[in-house]
């Protein structure tokens, strides 16, 4: 069973930096990151696009060259946001890069970032549209990423399963919720050829339950849970 680092690991080091990403590689095996477009157009390793949480800043990633960002720091820290480019230079060789596309119209500035990066990559979204784009310009791993809101919507993983097969994804990265009660759900998934990687795994004996499972990786905000 794989460890994936959410945000790097959140709960070691400021998330999303690369202090997080180093710290978290010799821990795990793959660090999964949050990808957005800033206002001069570079991608950014970021979750949000409303600066304040993150650096106390007001304003929007969206709206803010990377000139700005980079004099920013993330509150308590000396960490600023990195460039997705500079982030994937701080990762060993040997540690997979889970890519969370936080919306589309990035795929070709991902493809030329990537260029020459060895590291496994997988390629995440909640956004169709993001995953499609990434699809249809490289042959790079696809996970569709769903959460528990669906089943408030009546859908849960009979739809994230239809959708990823859509978009002809190798994995499905449903949230821990939509698994804990439902080992029938991650069989099947794991029966179709799905890599099934679960987010984010907050406690050991969850972790624990859904390796009896059978799912291929846990999406962790810190290494020990595992
Ligand atoms: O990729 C798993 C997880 O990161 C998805 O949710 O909001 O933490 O990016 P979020
Ligand atoms: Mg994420």
């Amino acid at each position: 069973m794989q460890v994936i680092g959410h945000r790097g690991c959140a709960d070691r080091a400021p998330e999303n930096t690369r202090l997080a990403v180093r710290r978290a590689a010799s821990h795990v095996d793959m660090v999964e990151i949050d990808v957005r477009r800033c206002g001069s157009g570079e991608l950014v390793v970021v979750h949000d696009d409303r600066l304040r949480r993150l650096t106390g800043a007001r304003g929007r990633v969206s709206e803010t060259p990377y000139s700005r960002l980079r004099s920013l720091r993330v509150l308590g820290s000396e960490q600023s946001i990195p460039l997705l480019a500079d982030l994937l230079a701080d990762v060993p060789d040997g540690v997979g890069v889970n890519v969370e596309l936080k919306h589309a119209g990035m795929a070709a500035d991902l493809l030329a970032v990537l260029d020459g990066v060895d590291n496994e990559v997988l390629v995440s979204s909640f956004e169709r549209a993001a995953l499609r784009e990434v699809g249809e310009h490289a042959d790079l791993p696809l996970a569709f990423l769903f959460h528990q809101e669906l089943k408030r919507l009546g859908r849960d993983w009979r739809h994230g399963l239809a959708r990823a097969r859509h978009l002809d994804c190798a994995a499905v990265h449903p949230s821990v919720g939509l698994c804990e009660d439902a080992p029938e759900h991650v069989a099947a998934a794991r029966d179709e050829g799905f890599t099934v990687n679960v987010w984010t795994v907050k406690r050991s004996a969850t972790a624990r339950r859904l390796h009896e499972m059978g799912v291929d990786g846990l999406i962790v905000d810190d290494w020990a849970v595992v």
